[in-house]
């Protein structure tokens, strides 16, 4: 080998050891993996190359200039998952830190750009002590470059991040704004102020996982889609994932060979829903007996259970799928379900990736709790984004569909494209009980009478005979069919095409 060939390599090999073995020693005796690790883990093997290995930063002070490491603190670069390709940084916790200052800034930046141009999707793993205190505002700027570029990509490409380390002060806002976030457990924890801060300004004592743990944002905040219990899961579940998803919005969603018979019939299905009218079953089962090979994978399953939202295949090519869940809360919509519907509904419009709609909802939750928290607001955003989206969009109510939930949940009027119901399903204004004590409060001592009123409401409208009598369903179907009925509809659906009047962007209710 001549010199100079040994030059490079000796340089590649002293960027690949980060911030050296006492380092990656202390990463690993925490339980994580290192930086270039995880890329292994998450990428296609043999598929990395490497972006901007040789990069310095250029602060000197604080003795920084003594403390250089080829690369800097985060690794960025290119490689594919299942031989597509995808742009990826994976933040480096042996160097310094891997505290963001300009370089490191101006490395994520550059993936960044490339992933837009090439129209390929981008991973970040997240594992830094944040914003590098040495480098002072230089540093936040870099951040304000990421937090940019993560807009601008915002619909073009899809963003995705995994946490897996601290993730503190304003650069929790690039995993925030990235369309899926997942965290690893007791390793990973996000907060814009941490436990010293917390405990000088309100005299709170709270830990790092109680405050910002991936328990707490997965089942109270619902800032993170999906936990895992190490580093390896994570990634392997984030290669997963990715199979779902389409590389840009010029693409239509990935399509692959399926067994799966699109025209499957399912017996049970006509027997999901039990006889008696409140009663909860669990809306997982139509998922998992509908969709490809029972295959699918839910985001937030643990926030604002009374919906369900998470992706699936039909006939081989992925789908969305919001369901309300009769089984929590009775599948009433709350502010909380009704935000994490709509974020959802407005990934799946942004990346042409088709909405299955499965309804049993009895309203939206009341109660001043939700009132004065904004329920208005955040059922309008579920509202609008229906309204707004224009893929391929296909409903099926299953038992009930009342009121203002009805006509948010995808309803025919609201535009969805194909609207069917099974034979139990009750489509009405609301409940047979709350119709009658409105309808005829002078009979409120007549309980008999009462229970007559509310039979006769019930035989009139706990039927979606008169939705369709009125063309707001396009069929009834029988449950066993239903998988068959969806493929179809969607296969007629694929040149869906919507022309939409010029604007520079809507006003969603935020
Ligand atoms: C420079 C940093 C650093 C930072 C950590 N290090 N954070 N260097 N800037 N922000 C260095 C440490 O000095 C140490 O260097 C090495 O990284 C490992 O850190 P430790 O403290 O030894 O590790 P650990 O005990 O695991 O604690 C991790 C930590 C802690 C909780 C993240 O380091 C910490 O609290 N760091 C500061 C966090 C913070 O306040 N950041 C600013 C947030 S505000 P040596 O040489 O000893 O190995 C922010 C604003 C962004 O980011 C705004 C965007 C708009």
């Amino acid at each position: 080998m001549n010199d100079h060939l040994k030059a490079l390599e000796a340089r590649r090999f002293a960027a690949s050891l980060g911030g050296g073995t006492r380092r990656v020693e202390a990463q690993h005796a925490r339980g994580k993996l290192t930086a270039r690790e995880r890329l292994r883990v998450l990428l296609d093997p043999g598929s990395f190359e490497e972006r901007d290995p040789f990069v310095l930063h250029q602060c000197s002070d604080f003795g920084l200039d003594d403390r250089r490491v080829l690369g800097d603190s985060v690794v960025t670069g290119q490689g594919t998952i299942n031989s597509r390709l995808v742009y990826v940084f994976s933040q480096d916790f042996t160097v310094m830190g891997g505290s963001l200052g300009e370089a490191h800034a101006g490395k994520i930046a550059k993936i960044m750009d490339q992933a837009v141009s090439a129209g390929a999707p981008i991973i970040g793993l997240a594992d830094s002590g944040g914003a590098r205190i040495q480098e002072g505002v230089s540093a936040l700027a870099g951040y304000a470059e990421v937090f940019l570029r993560n807009v601008q990509a915002s619909g073009v490409v899809p963003q995705l991040s995994c946490v897996m380390g601290p993730c503190a002060g304003g650069a929790v806002y690039s995993p925030a704004m990235t369309d899926f976030l997942f965290m690893v457990e007791d390793t990973s924890y996000m907060y814009v102020t941490g436990p010293d801060v917390v405990r000088a300004v309100t005299q709170e004592d709270i830990s790092h996982e109680l405050l910002g743990g991936a328990t707490v944002h997965s089942g109270t905040s619902g800032v993170c889609d999906c936990t895992f219990e190490n580093d390896v899961e994570a990634l392997l579940e984030l290669r997963r994932f990715f199979d779902f998803l389409p590389s840009s919005n010029r693409e239509s969603p990935p399509s692959r060979p399926t067994d799966d018979p699109t025209d499957r019939v399912e017996p049970s299905l006509d027997s999901l829903v039990p006889r008696e009218p409140g009663k909860p079953y669990d809306m997982r089962e139509l998922l998992l007996k509908v969709l490809d090979e029972g295959d699918f994978f839910e985001v937030r399953p643990r926030f604002a259970r009374s919906v369900i939202v998470g992706f699936g295949r039909m006939a081989g090519s992925t789908v969305g799928v919001v369901a309300n869940q009769p089984a929590v809360l009775a599948g009433c919509l709350d502010s909380d379900s009704s935000r994490k519907a709509a974020r959802f509904v407005r990934f799946c419009d942004a990346f042409n990736i088709p909405i299955l709609t499965f309804v049993d909802v009895p309203g939206f939750l009341p109660g001043s709790e939700q009132e004065h928290g904004g329920l208005i607001s955040h059922g309008a955003k579920l509202l609008f984004a229906y309204a707004q989206a224009t893929v391929p969009k296909v409903t099926l109510i299953t038992r009930k569909a009342y009121g203002g939930a009805y006509v948010v949940m995808s309803s025919k009027r609201l535009g969805g494209d194909i609207n069917y119901a099974w034979p139990t399903a009750e489509i009405a204004v609301m409940g047979s009980k709350g119709a009658v004590e409105i309808l005829y409060r002078g009979d409120k001592g007549d309980p008999d009478l009462l229970g007559r009123r509310e039979r006769e409401y019930q035989a009139r409208f706990a039927n979606p005979y008169m939705a369709a009598a009125r063309g707001l369903l396009d069929d009834v179907i029988q449950p066993r069919q239903t998988r068959q009925r969806i493929c179809r509809a969607l296969a007629t659906l694929r040149r869906k095409d919507l022309i939409t009047p010029r604007r520079k962007h809507d006003n969603i209710p935020l």
